[in-house]
């Protein structure tokens, strides 16, 4: 299907050089991006360009390029560095203070700045003037998010031989939060750069093809996605993320990790535990702090679940440059904290937390061993650790209890147990009601999940977006 070398193009580098106690440490970064589209270039090779964050970054690399995975090295990583004031504006401050929130349509918290706007702009005119140096003619650009949106623009102006595909993997707010971005227009400008723009969900093409519409004065065909923009084709069209089940499987089936899974069982089950797991990064949108008000209301309205009931929950730390994640992290870590007090007993804890990243195979194995998982995000683009909860669950043990409000609940709402993150009696009930459902229909309920992400993986979800992207090629020529 890939027809011309490729580009990646994202701002978070898939492998970190880190500066530790002895030497140097090469870490794989977490996240969907990365686990999809890593697998994909070790495959065929090619580059990838992003922002090179790690404190080692520029001695492990040679000319801004470093060959990757380490230890068998198969394509290429070109690091852009960027300077302390690049970061603050370009990423913490007008990414991660402007759009992520303005996105997840939590308006309060959005700020921006104009400062913060010629930074953003600046640096993603660097990422193109480095995509363009290192991509071959007639490349395939596929670039990502919302850090990088007035990228594709940039590199068309330079590279007109390259088709650029652009994947904005949160959602897509409706106009009148949307118009709140004082540069909307140059965000849209910015996007319609590229060939083929996607999207999570249906819902975020419609948004988006309304606020082109009404802030550019452009028609937009709704029936084929298509925008005639400054005489070309841009193909919009919903492309929603998924995972790689049989990958998954494997996991969570080799040696080590039945053998962990098995002595997790063997923990829970001795002492007639229900072990329920949920993972985030320590993000307002994922709905922490809800989600442990609701598990103060499980607790009160249902206390037979009292000592029986433990519940871990993985809260990686992230954007620590922004100062209001870092406060966000501690209300997280004081509210967890009133929950246990109030509910633990001798020997028995509500709430187990574990404030760091876990290596791929061992959070699926965890995944493998709970018996419900919770994703209760605010607002979420997808949310791929709810279809990595369905996939790693082999055994067919677990429920799900999902946010009516993610990507993934427009493909899992069924079998799966819908919750509002702002209603915690709500939710209380719902985890009561989950709980107490046979052990067939907790089967049925994951069979069927499961069949759903067969047929709809992430090598389905690149095809999808490769295919339009060729037929975009197609019609330059
Ligand atoms: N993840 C990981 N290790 C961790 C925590 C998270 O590899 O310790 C991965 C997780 O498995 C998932 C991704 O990070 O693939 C998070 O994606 P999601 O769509 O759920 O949320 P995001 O963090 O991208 O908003
Ligand atoms: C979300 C965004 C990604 C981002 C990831 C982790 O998934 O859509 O673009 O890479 O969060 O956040 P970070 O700021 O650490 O890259």
């Amino acid at each position: 299907l890939i027809e011309a070398p490729l580009v990646v193009v994202t701002n978070r580098e898939p492998y970190i050089d880190e500066r530790v106690a002895g030497g140097i440490r090469t870490i794989q970064t977490a996240g969907g991006v990365v686990s999809a589209l890593d697998p994909l270039l070790q495959e065929i090779g090619g580059n990838w360009v992003a922002w090179g964050s790690g404190n080692a970054d520029i001695e492990m690399s040679s000319g801004g390029q470093r060959q990757v995975p380490p230890e068998r090295p198969r394509y290429t990583l070109n690091r852009i560095t960027l300077s302390p004031e690049e970061v603050q504006g370009y990423y913490a401050k007008y990414s991660n203070q402007g759009l992520w929130p303005l996105s997840h349509m939590l308006i309060e918290r959005a700020q921006f700045s104009r400062r913060a706007w010629q930074t953003y702009r600046s640096v993603n005119q660097k990422f193109a003037k480095r995509v363009s140096a290192v991509s071959p003619p007639g490349a395939w650009v596929f670039s990502h998010d919302y850090q990088l949106a007035l990228f594709p623009a940039f590199v068309r102006k330079t590279r007109p031989d390259v088709t650029i595909a652009h994947f904005w993997h949160i959602p897509w707010p409706p106009l009148p939060i949307f118009r709140l971005c004082p540069q909307h227009q140059e965000i849209l400008r910015g996007l319609l750069g590229a060939d083929v723009l996607g999207f999570q969900s249906e819902q975020d093409v419609e948004y988006f093809l309304n606020a082109v519409e009404r802030t550019l004065k452009t028609t937009v065909n709704r029936e084929t996605g298509r925008i005639d923009w400054q005489g070309r084709s841009v193909h919009v069209k919903s492309f929603p993320i998924s995972v790689d089940v049989n990958a998954i499987e494997a996991m969570v089936e080799s040696p080590r990790i039945r053998r962990w899974v098995r002595g997790i069982r063997r923990h829970v089950d001795r002492r007639d535990q229900i072990l329920g797991i949920s993972v985030d990064r320590a993000d307002y949108t994922k709905g922490l702090l809800p989600r442990l008000d609701a598990m103060k209301e499980f607790y009160t309205l249902y206390p037979q679940y009292r000592e029986r009931v433990t519940y871990l929950q993985i809260v990686v730390p992230s954007r620590t440059e922004v100062a209001e994640y870092r406060r966000f992290y501690e209300q997280v870590e004081k509210k967890t904290q009133e929950v246990n007090q109030r509910f633990a007993t001798n020997g028995w804890k509500p709430i187990i937390t574990l404030p760091h990243s876990l290596d791929r195979p061992r959070l699926m194995g965890l995944f493998r061993a709970a018996d419900f998982a919770v994703v209760s995000s605010l607002v979420d683009g997808m949310n791929l650790v709810a279809k990595e909860f369905v996939a790693a669950q082999v055994d067919k043990r677990g429920v799900l209890l999902l946010s009516e409000t993610t990507g993934a609940a427009n493909e899992l709402e069924h079998e799966s147990f819908p919750i509002n993150p702002l209603d915690p009696e709500g939710f209380a009930n719902t985890l009561h009601e989950a709980l107490s459902i046979s052990a067939d229909e907790r089967a049925d309920r994951i069979s069927a999940m499961r069949k759903h992400l067969e047929e709809h993986t992430i090598y389905d979800w690149m095809a999808d977006i490769f295919l339009t992207l060729k037929m975009a090629a197609q019609s330059y020529v």
